[in-house]
Order: C-alpha cells, then structure tokens, then sequence
C-alpha cells in the first residue's frame, strides 16, 4: 500500500474508433516503465456490471426505455467502483478504463438527448468528486467507424444506429473536451495506426508529467 492515490486514465470515441489496439499500446507503455495498473471497462468491469453489460447491448424483443439505459450504466458504475476503481486507485495503481461516464454524456446525452443536468446529478451521486485525471478520445468520422464496427460482426443494441446518432454522439465527446482542455485530448483516430500511437504516447508523456 501507498499513501499516493494512483491515476485514473480512461479512453473514450465512439464506434470503431480503434480503442482495443489502442489500449494496447496504453498497457505496453505502462508496462515499460513498471507502472502497476488495473485494466477494465464499462459498462462492465465486475461480475455483475458485465451482467449489466449483457442486458444493454442485447437487442431485446421489449425496447428498453432511455431512463432504463442511462439508470443501468450508472448501476453498473456504482458497482465498478465500488469493487476495482476505487480500491486501485486506494492501492496507488493506475486505472485504465476503456470508456467511463464521458460516455454517458456522450450517448445518453448528446445521443439520446437526455438532460444533461440529470446526468450531471447521477455522476455525483455515484461518484461523488471522483473525475479521471486524464482522458484520451479518438475521434473519427462515423461513417468510417461504423463501417470498421460493422466488419466486426453482429451489432450490438448501440450499433445498431443511425448515423445521426453516431455524429451526436461525436460531437458529445468534442464539446466535453473543449469544455474541460486540461482533462481531455482529442486524438485523431483518422491518422495512420503508428502516428495514432505516437499521439497517444505524448498524451501519455504529458499526464504523467503532471504527477511525478
Ligand atoms: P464498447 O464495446 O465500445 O465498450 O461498447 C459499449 C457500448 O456501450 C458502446 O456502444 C457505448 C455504450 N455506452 C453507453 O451508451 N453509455 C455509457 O455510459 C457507457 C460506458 C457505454
């Protein structure tokens, strides 16, 4: 144990954007320099918030209702919390974790057009002051990414879409980062893989240079 609270890294973009290979190069450069970390995702992350998970992206032959969605992430978040960030973060690891609530406001809010102030309340209460130091989002065009996710087999409940949601969705995530530039780097997922990386490392570079 140390008492130096670790560092909470989350990555968001939406479909097809390349976070898997991403979050690779993520956990490469960690392990590098011997940096303990946790790697998990939402909604999901604990036993029951992958149940959760299973319940949201299933299609079901009942629609789910938009309050239901954004009530089930946040149980879901509730529970990761509870059982991995904030014990890792306690413990003085890194915690990466691929999407966290930008998501919410990025697809509940901007996608769905739910209140943001409703998910601004949801957010303290389950997370009281507990924010990422540091998120990284790719961005690309949807209909690019939608074409990468829909390589990739069945869609889910989210992909299966419009496009106009994905281009909500989109802009969701660039106006939190302009909202909050100290938090947020937009990464453009449209560049080659290898100059994606580079990006990803600097971001990376800069974040820890901001704890040591
Ligand atoms: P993933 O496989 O990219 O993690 O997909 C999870 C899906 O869940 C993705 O379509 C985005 C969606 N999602 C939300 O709608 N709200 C959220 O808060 C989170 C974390 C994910």
């Amino acid at each position: 144990m140390t008492n130096k609270r670790g560092f909470f890294l989350t990555l968001e973009g939406a479909e097809g954007v390349g976070k898997s290979t991403n979050i690779e190069f993520i956990t490469q450069y960690l392990e590098q320099r011997g940096i303990d970390y946790v790697l998990t995702r939402e909604p999901g992350g604990t036993q029951l918030g992958e149940k959760i998970r299973e319940l949201l992206l299933a299609v079901h032959e009942e629609s789910m209702s938009e309050l239901t969605e954004l009530l089930l992430v946040f149980a879901a978040r509730a529970q990761h919390l509870d059982k991995i960030i904030e014990p890792a973060l306690a413990a003085g690891k890194w915690v990466v974790c691929d999407r966290f609530t930008d998501a919410t406001f990025a697809y509940q809010g901007a996608g769905r057009g739910l209140s943001m102030e409703t998910i601004g309340e949801l957010e303290s209460m389950v997370q009281g002051e507990l924010r990422p130091d540091l998120t990284l989002i790719l961005d690309l065009d949807p209909e690019i990414g939608m074409q990468r996710a829909s390589n990739r087999g069945e869609l889910d409940r989210f992909e299966r879409e419009q496009m106009s949601f994905f281009r909500h969705v989109r802009q969701g995530y660039l106006d939190i980062a302009q909202a909050e530039p100290e938090r947020c780097t937009v990464i453009d997922a449209a560049k080659s893989l290898k100059d994606v990386k580079l990006d990803l490392l600097a971001a990376l570079e800069q974040g820890l240079s901001k704890i040591t």
